[in-house]
């Protein structure tokens, strides 16, 4: 089935110079970013667009984290693209993700605070639309 998918590149990913290697990765796999662009996170889009982890100890340090830096948004296209672009983002640790993985292959920071892997991508449909209208409204 064709999906959207919400898909970012975040702060250390775009600090580290990853941009192009990321977006080759997606086009390469054959996905289509219908809409990309250079944001700066704000603490309320944060809050709601991770409203599940509002109560975990680390959002503070993950909040520091996403603020540290611009991200890149995108919306990306593709046959089954919600369970695809996870596959090819890997685990949510960069230790643990697969080589082959781009957290696998390009992430290498793991802190005791906010876990820094390079990419996010939605975990589902749902989740996907609401991120969307969230990023681009
Ligand atoms: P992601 O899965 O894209 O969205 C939630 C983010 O919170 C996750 O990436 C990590 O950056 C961070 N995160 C998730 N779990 C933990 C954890 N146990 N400790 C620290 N940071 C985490």
């Amino acid at each position: 089935m064709v999906e959207r998918t919400f898909m970012m590149i975040k702060p250390d990913g775009v600090a580290r110079g990853k941009i192009g290697e990321i977006i080759q990765r997606i086009e390469h796999k054959g996905y289509v970013i219908t809409a990309i662009k250079m944001v700066r996170p704000t603490h309320e889009l944060l809050a709601k667009h991770y409203a599940e982890h509002l109560d975990k100890p680390f959002y503070p340090s993950l909040v520091r984290y996403m603020t540290s830096g611009p991200v890149v948004a995108m919306i990306g296209e593709g046959t089954n693209i919600v369970t695809g672009w996870r596959m090819l983002m890997g685990e949510t640790n960069p230790t643990l993700a697969a080589p082959g993985t781009i957290r696998g292959d390009l992430g290498r920071e793991w802190s005791g605070d906010a876990i820094k892997n390079i990419v996010h991508g939605s975990d589902s449909i749902t989740a996907a639309e609401y991120e969307i209208s969230l990023w681009f409204s």
